[in-house]
């Protein structure tokens, strides 16, 4: 069944729930208070760099089940509408700044005039979309016909769309003492994932908010216990890539995220955890969540144990030597530089007194509006020749796939940190470069 649906906010979030709304055959529109970006959107172009979504937005553009659009009206008679609006750090502390959630909701309600319901996609402290329920019954000329759920969204960057079309669960929360017709709705909306045996898991409210926080708080977690261990391994000459495959075998541990290298950065771990401490002194809990503390400080540490290494390396100073930094983005497969260790790394050595040349294949340009003082490099190559160190920041796959023969032949002097312990050590050893990993035994 064709559903009307809308996506408030065009980020990555927003516009890529918007492409895979249309995909699974809804009529989509997506607005934003951006016009430069909903125009950029409506043109059927992407204005980031995400795997396949420039190609399924230009094609619902193109069939016109997806618009954009700058006038919430437009919007206004959907059967659903998504919250896709970003919440970010707040400025000078850590809880999150949920302005865009409460203007698009304030700008939203006032003209609903039928039944609909509004289902929240944005990550929120705990409580919000309770608060936000009762704001749009009061707001809403359809007053109690206005139901709020949330429906989290675990998207990662680079795999957005696949993740979108095939999500591995579905998490709802209800108010369960008004349930209204959200579940009916998400049912529909939602109907090919479920159908194929998705698990769909109905909450309350207060659940669904903290499902999402938790599960990236694990993940922050199981990162900064693997980097943790990294430190110690160098601290014993053990090795952590090692040592992470050996535990991994073990089902209750799993290898995925126990890539021990330069820590986690992108517009959600840093930002979500420390909003859910944040929440969690609010609410009195702070106890329970002072372990992620220690998490956001392992975590932090990583790029001052880089920026150390690259100085012990070249003899104690980095002042007027020329680093190569390769990557600026905060993983591969993005263009996304927020709370990114590559571009960290890069600035802080750069404040160092280094000359510093960043390539990265995707993220030149927003690594250039963050830092407009570094130096950007043509390509690998250019970053690398006359460099007397190489650091790789963010494991793309070119830098993986590198040639450390012909790198070995441009550049001044054949130290390589390998700060996300994706290079092949033995190679880089035989081709003569002094290969530093993370965590790793030494060359
Ligand atoms: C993360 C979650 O993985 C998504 O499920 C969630 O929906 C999303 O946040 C969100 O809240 O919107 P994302 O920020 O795209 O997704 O990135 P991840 O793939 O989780 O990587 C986060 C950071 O951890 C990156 O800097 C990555 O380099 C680092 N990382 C990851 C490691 O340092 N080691 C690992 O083993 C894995």
């Amino acid at each position: 069944m064709t559903l009307r649906v809308s996506v408030f906010g065009t980020g990555y979030l927003g516009a890529t729930h918007a492409a895979g709304m249309a995909e699974l055959g809804h009529d989509v529109v997506g607005v934003d208070v951006d016009a430069a970006k909903v125009a950029t959107l409506a043109r059927g172009e992407v204005p980031f760099f995400e795997p396949g979504l420039p190609e399924l937005i230009s094609k619902h553009v193109a069939t016109g089940r997806l618009c954009f659009t700058t006038d919430a009206r437009e919007a206004a008679d959907a059967d659903v509408h998504f919250i896709g609006v970003g919440t970010p750090q707040k400025k000078g502390e850590h809880a999150a700044d949920l302005r865009y959630v409460d203007a698009m909701i304030e700008g939203l309600a006032p003209l609903l005039t039928h039944p609909t319901v509004i289902l929240g996609k944005s990550t929120v402290p705990v409580g919000t979309a309770a608060r936000l329920a009762a704001r749009v019954r009061e707001l809403a000329p359809a007053g109690d016909a206005v139901d709020l759920g949330w429906n989290p969204e675990f998207l990662r960057e680079g795999f957005g769309v696949e993740d979108t079309l095939r999500p591995d669960r579905l998490v709802l929360g209800v108010d369960k003492s008004r349930p209204g017709r959200i579940e009916e709705m998400a049912r529909v909306v939602y109907a090919d994932a479920i159908g194929r045996g998705t698990p769909f898991l109905v909450t309350d409210l207060a659940t669904a908010e903290l499902v999402k926080v938790s599960a990236n708080a694990f993940l922050a977690t199981k990162i900064s216990f693997i980097n943790a261990i990294a430190e110690v391994c160098d601290a014993t000459g053990a090795d952590v890539l090692e040592l992470a495959d050996a535990i991994g075998y073990d089902e209750r541990i799993g290898r995925k995220f126990l890539g021990a290298g330069l820590g986690f950065g992108g517009g959600c771990l840093p930002k979500d955890i420390r909003a859910f401490i944040a929440r969690a002194g609010e609410l009195g809990v702070q106890q329970s969540l002072a372990f992620l503390y220690e998490v956001d400080a392992v975590n932090m540490r990583r790029r001052d144990h880089v920026v150390d290494l690259a100085a012990r390396e070249l003899g104690g100073s980095v002042v007027g030597r020329p680093i190569a930094v390769l990557g600026a983005a905060f993983k591969p497969n993005s263009d996304d530089v927020r709370d990114s260790p590559a571009l960290d790394v890069a600035g802080r050595l750069h404040l160092k007194g280094a000359q510093v040349r960043v390539y990265d294949p995707e993220a030149m340009k927003n690594a250039a509006a963050m830092w407009p003082t570094l130096h950007f490099a043509d390509g690998m190559a250019d970053a690398v020749r006359g460099a007397e160190l190489v650091i790789v920041a963010t494991e793309w796959r070119e830098f993986r796939d590198a040639d450390p023969v012909a790198l070995a032949s441009i550049a001044a002097g054949k130290i390589v940190i390998d700060g996300r312990n994706c290079l092949d050590a033995d190679a880089w050893a035989d081709a003569g470069w002094v290969y530093r990993g993370l965590g790793r035994r030494s060359s």
